[in-house]
């Protein structure tokens, strides 16, 4: 799966033993900010029909593959993938845009990247074994980058793995729920609160500023191929300027959580949310135990690779102090009285 901030790789089978304790009798799982997709994938893993739901479409493309594709398209993704790791490469507005322009792939796998991009669409494949290509070439392009894991910036010189040779697996796919077909939506959390429903609902909003559309940039373009207009050194989709996340807005945050906890339809609620983000504990409890009491896991985590890293003027020089290693993920759980 792609590197992803804030991503829930470490806590998977924590906020899946949370669901299974909470509600054992519980058969279907809402991920309302399903990003990487990691966690609908581990709730379809543990037998539940998961309904995925993140408004970026790189993030519904991932969960189109990993949440609502079941393992019976593996012997099609596995003979098509194999065919589109055969294409040979060919150079256009991608690898000029990425690899020239801005440095995020070495051109050679830039190259192979946008010819096999070009090739999904040509062959006319069913829509979700299309995604699940797309996905598989998103994952490819993720391993040689020359990032620190956003597309905000790429590294002066090129990583190491950007030299590596492109190269396609076929993602995980599980079989389906007893429970029924699983599903991925693109819609606002807001909305997708009011319109699904389901007995768990999952909520990981972005803690912070940081748009998670400006982050990801290149997979919207990747999944879209729509040849976007771009600014920046980093050459961002123009529409990063325009396509905003309440959550990503100090004053709006709060009460887009709010109206978000207030109309999620589910039995339990489990919450994800960082002690660094905008919200504090307090005004997070309070919010949620209008809707049943509340109690509280922390889990230990690792900040950001930037925060680790350290800070570095243009010339390459350290500038500033390691900040702290470690942060608190907090996992609030809420028995819903209604
Ligand atoms: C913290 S990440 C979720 C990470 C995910 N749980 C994982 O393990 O990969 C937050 C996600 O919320 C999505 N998002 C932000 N604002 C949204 C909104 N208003 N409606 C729906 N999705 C939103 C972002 O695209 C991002 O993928």
């Amino acid at each position: 799966m792609i590197k992803y901030l804030g991503s829930k790789r470490r806590f998977l089978e924590r906020i899946v033993d949370v669901a299974r304790t909470e509600l054992p009798e519980a058969t279907s799982a809402l991920d309302l900010f399903s990003g990487s997709a990691r966690v609908g994938h581990a709730f379809k893993g543990a037998g539940l029909r998961v309904l995925a739901n993140d408004h970026n479409e790189y993030a519904r493309t991932l969960a189109r593959c990993y949440v609502e594709a079941d393992d019976d398209l593996v012997p099609a993704a596995t003979r098509l993938i194999a065919d589109l790791q055969r294409t040979p490469a060919r150079a256009g507005w991608f690898t000029h845009t990425y690899c020239e322009q801005a440095r995020f792939f070495h051109p050679k796998n830039g190259a192979r990247v946008e010819a096999i991009r070009e090739r999904i669409d040509r062959l006319d494949l069913a829509p979700l074994l299309r995604d699940v290509a797309l996905v598989s070439l998103m994952e490819a392009a993720d391993r040689v980058d020359s990032t620190v894991g956003v597309h905000m910036a790429y590294l002066k010189a090129w990583a190491p793995r950007a030299h590596n040779e492109l190269e396609l697996r076929v993602p995980k796919l599980l079989p389906r729920s007893p429970h029924g077909r699983s599903e991925a939506h693109g819609l606002d959390a807001e909305e997708a609160a009011r319109t699904l429903a389901a007995d768990v609902a999952y909520l990981d909003p972005p803690y912070n500023q940081h748009s998670y559309l400006r982050n990801y940039h290149v997979w919207e373009t990747l999944v879209r191929w729509d040849q976007p207009a771009t600014y920046g050194v980093a050459a961002k989709r123009v529409d990063c300027k325009t396509r905003a996340s309440a959550f990503n807005l100090k004053r709006q945050a709060s009460a887009a959580l709010e109206r978000v906890v207030d109309a999620v339809r589910a039995r339990v609620l489990i919450v994800s949310f960082n002690d660094e983000g905008f919200l504090d504990r307090a005004t997070i409890e309070d919010m949620l135990s209008r809707r049943g009491p509340v109690r509280v896991c922390a889990m230990e985590a690792r900040r950001y690779v930037g925060a680790r890293i350290g800070i570095y003027n243009p010339r390459g020089e350290k500038v500033g102090a390691v900040g702290k290693l470690k942060n608190h993920e907090l996992l609030y759980v809420v028995r819903c009285a209604s």
